[in-house]
């Protein structure tokens, strides 16, 4: 209960690790604005993690900025302030690296990218008005370091959320703000389904490159944003911390279990 009372938002919350963010959170006493450009799936989130009095539902595109700021400034209406931002919304397109047209690198950028500048830039602005600090985390990946070619639009807006995480850390400093990011490996969710999992050969190449032997849970790496949000984490700010089950640290592939 290390963030209870806390105020927090969750981009891309409909689903996935945000959803798991948003329960984790709601666990450990934080009050949650979920928030997600998918509306109807958002509802039927907010009405399965019930709490009505400690969760509110703000449907926002993260690549409109006024949508961001909307759901920032709803969370101020609505719980009084922001002490914790999580921008977690993101896609990926699988595509042969020659095929990327300029109209899917602006989609994929403008929504993971941007959208996590945007987030940034709105809970900053919150949380330097409420004068005491706060936490903003990025939700990154393993793609920030790693080269995946059919993945490289979504490679490279995470690449440029580990530098939007330094700066702003380096920026926002002076105000207690603390700024990070989660860089998951490969978990369960419906993103690696339809992007990474769409195949069975794809399935063993990813688990030949993940010492663990296995995908990680949502919840997995909600614990890691749980963690960073709390005051355990005080002295972290800047850096990408990376649930990944192993993947960064393996030169050699693994060996595939049949079973796994
Ligand atoms: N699943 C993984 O293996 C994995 C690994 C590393 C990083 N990540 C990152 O974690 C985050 C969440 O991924 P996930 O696996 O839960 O994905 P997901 O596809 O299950 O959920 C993503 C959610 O974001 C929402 N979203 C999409 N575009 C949006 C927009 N423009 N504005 C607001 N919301 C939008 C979707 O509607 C969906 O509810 C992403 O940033 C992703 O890059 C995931």
């Amino acid at each position: 209960m290390k963030s209870s009372g806390k105020v927090a938002a969750i981009t891309g919350a409909a689903r996935g690790i945000g959803r798991a963010c948003a329960e984790r959170f709601l666990q450990e006493g934080v009050k949650v604005v979920i928030s997600d450009v998918d509306g109807e799936a958002l509802a039927k989130t907010a009405s399965e993690l019930g709490r009505p009095s400690e969760l509110r539902a703000v449907v926002a595109d993260v690549a409109r900025r006024a949508e961001v700021d909307h759901l920032v400034a709803s969370a101020a209406r609505e719980f009084g302030r922001l002490d914790i931002m999580v921008n977690n919304a993101g896609v990926a397109r699988n595509r042969d690296f020659l095929e990327i047209s300029e109209q899917e690198f602006d989609e994929i950028i403008a929504i993971n990218l941007k959208g996590a500048f945007f987030g940034v830039q709105a809970a900053a602005r919150q949380m330097i008005a409420q004068g005491d600090g706060g936490v903003i985390i990025n939700m990154s990946s393993v793609n920030a370091l790693l080269a995946i070619p059919s993945l490289a639009t979504y490679a490279m807006s995470k690449g440029g959320m580990k530098q939007l995480t330094s700066v702003a850390a380096v920026a926002l400093a002076p105000h207690g703000i603390r700024v990070v990011a989660v860089g998951p490996g490969t978990i369960l969710t419906e993103m690696v389904a339809s992007a990474i999992f769409s195949s069975e050969d794809a399935r063993r190449s990813v688990l030949s490159r993940t010492p663990a032997g296995r995908c990680g849970e949502p919840s997995e790496v909600a614990s890691v944003v749980a963690f960073l949000a709390s005051e355990d984490a005080s002295y972290i700010t800047g850096q990408t911390i990376y649930p990944d089950g192993g993947r960064l640290s393996l030169n050699y592939t693994v060996p595939v279990n049949e079973g796994a």
